[in-house]
């Protein structure tokens, strides 16, 4: 048994608090390498930023649950090395979906985990919750859970169309689980596509996909059932068009990839989301500035000489989430 306060990581419980109070969303972002995790730390450490390092089912079999865990050790470290004198890092595991799956994580130094439960019947979702929930909360871990399904496929579970969370249903999950955050669908979806071009107008000017608007009416109603509750907003990269051009320019396909517009991000973290999760933005910076480097370098072969410039554009990336979108810089001096 490790406890994460051993290796100085941090629950969720006061960055959540501070968020909400605060009227602003932490960033939470997957990694499954090395310079994934590099660049996540050093844009936390520039802007002082609390910080949720997401490991998921498939991050733990691509690079073995172990390592991950002591990258997440090494994190804390780097950062306080980095100059940030007091770092607020949370190891989560994204998407737990089964309770062995927690406790592994529980038991060896994660500080905070997620059971989706999303998929099951109410009474079961409700049932699988609590378990976790009282397993964790023994060694002062946070729980998040999942109420409502996201369009698209959520690691192994799959809806062809999104459910939104039912605000009548989130006071007694949240009272009868005792979870401590919840991830709500009020049309968020995960991937790099996460509208079709049906669902969506065209600019005229650019000829680009405008996606159709987050059911805020939705997150306002949960709100008010629950006041002061953290909410957790999952599929939430925004797509750049700039990095998907790049992707495109360089021998790419990626048509009418489309994500959620910043401008309904950031006011979503203004409200009771004070969790953002992203992931596929970090995918797609990585991947458009190694296209870019290859095609302008055909003889490099060395991968930090197109690692570099991938770790530099993901940085620029989280920096920018941070500053510009969820507003949490400076809240972890
Ligand atoms: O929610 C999904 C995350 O983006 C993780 O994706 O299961 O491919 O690692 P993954
Ligand atoms: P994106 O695919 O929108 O980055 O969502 C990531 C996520 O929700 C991880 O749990
Ligand atoms: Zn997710």
């Amino acid at each position: 048994m490790v406890s994460y306060k051993e290796i100085g990581l941090v629950n969720t419980r006061e960055m959540f608090k501070k968020a909400v109070a605060g009227g602003y969303a932490v960033p939470a972002f997957n990694f499954n390498n090395m310079e994934q995790l590099q660049a996540i730390i050093q844009a936390a450490s520039e802007t002082k930023s609390p910080v949720i390092l997401q490991v998921s089912k498939g991050a733990r079999k691509y690079a073995n649950a172990t390592l991950l865990r002591y990258m997440a050790e090494g994190a804390v470290e780097y950062a306080k090395e980095l100059g940030w004198e007091n770092p607020q890092i949370c190891l989560h595991l994204d998407h737990g979906d089964a309770f062995e799956t927690c406790k592994s994580c529980i038991d060896t130094g994660f500080s905070s985990v997620m059971i989706d439960g999303s998929h099951l019947p109410y009474e079961e979702n409700v049932a699988l919750t609590k378990q976790v929930v009282e397993y964790a909360h023994q060694f002062d871990v946070t729980v998040e859970a999942e109420l409502g399904v996201l369009a698209g496929v959520e690691d192994e579970v799959s809806a062809a169309e999104s459910h939104y969370t039912k605000p009548e249903e989130v006071i007694d999950f949240a009272t009868r689980t005792g979870c401590d955050s919840l991830a709500i669908s009020i049309g968020t979806s995960h991937g790099a596509y996460k509208f079709t071009p049906e669902q969506c107008t065209r600019d005229p000017k650019t000829g680009k996909l405008v996606p159709p608007p987050l059911a805020f009416d939705v997150l306002h109603e949960i709100e008010k059932k629950l006041p002061g509750f953290p909410i957790v907003l999952h599929g939430s990269s925004s797509v750049p068009q700039d990095e998907v051009d790049t992707i495109n320019a360089h021998g790419g396909k990626l048509p009418d990839a489309v994500g959620i517009p910043e401008e309904q991000l950031r006011e979503a973290s203004k409200s009771a989301v004070c969790k953002i999760n992203i992931d596929s933005d970090s995918r797609l910076a990585m991947t458009a500035a190694i296209r870019k480097h290859f095609d302008e370098n055909p003889g490099h072969f060395d991968p930090r000489q197109y690692l570099t410039p991938a770790r530099d554009n993901m940085k620029k990336m989280y920096v920018h989430k941070i500053v510009n979108v969820l507003g949490s810089d400076g809240k972890a001096e």
